[in-house]
């Protein structure tokens, strides 16, 4: 396993064949976002798997007609908290209690941080770079499997949300990825080389 190899592997698909993955792979792209830290590891989002192909065909109406949501095996949507963070943070410092086998009061402290952290900041904003984290991390899980991924902005927001009735969920989409298999015949970006600046230009030692 190269993790540089599978890197330059890996492209933005532009066009997928519509076939399946494995179930175990798909269980390990998972597990590798479940397991991306975040900030107080409160993770503050959820991910849908949607392969449903009459859903996915709703949602490339509201994706600019991206041809991967249909044509991938399965479309992965990241979704933040809108609301309820008091309450779901209190869930989370009972999840640590209960996996830790520590007092509720003993973590009082950690809480007390979260609640006067959570109001100075945009919650959204905050929980959406959490969740690009993850996102990154499913894109890295993908390539080591050599299984194809596009990472993808190009959806509205709001009309994906009611596609997937995320409003009565209390989440938000910020980010989604199609999961398949290229279309080495249909994607003309198969045979191109990867564009990255030098490294020279990237990277400044102090
Ligand atoms: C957050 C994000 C959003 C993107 N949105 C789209 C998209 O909606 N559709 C698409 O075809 N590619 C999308 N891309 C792919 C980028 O154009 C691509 O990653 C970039 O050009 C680098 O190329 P590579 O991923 O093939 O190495 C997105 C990439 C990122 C990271």
């Amino acid at each position: 396993m190269n993790l540089i190899e599978d890197l330059k592997w890996r492209y933005a698909t532009k066009r997928m064949n519509g076939e399946d993955i494995p179930i175990e792979k798909l269980n390990v792209i998972m597990e590798a976002i479940r397991f991306a830290p975040t900030s107080m590891g409160l993770q503050p989002f959820k991910v849908l798997i949607v392969k449903d192909k009459t859903i996915r065909e709703k949602m490339k109406s509201v994706c600019y007609n991206q041809p991967q949501i249909t044509e991938s095996a399965l479309m992965l949507v990241f979704a933040v908290w809108k609301d309820g963070y008091e309450e779901k943070t209190e869930e989370f410092i009972q999840l640590i209690a209960d996996t830790r086998k520590q007092t509720i009061e003993s973590l009082a402290e950690f809480k007390n941080r979260i609640f006067g952290f959570l109001p100075k900041v945009d919650k959204v904003a905050w929980a959406t770079r959490q969740a690009y984290i993850a996102f990154g991390f499913g894109l890295a899980a993908a390539a080591m499997l050599k299984v194809d991924s596009t990472p993808m902005e190009g959806f509205i927001s709001d009309e994906l949300d009611k596609v997937l009735g995320l409003e009565k969920l209390g989440l938000k989409s910020v980010v989604i990825m199609a999961i398949g298999n290229r279309d080495e015949a249909k994607d003309y970006l198969v045979s191109l080389p990867k564009v990255r600046k030098p490294k020279e230009d990237f990277f400044i030692n102090y």
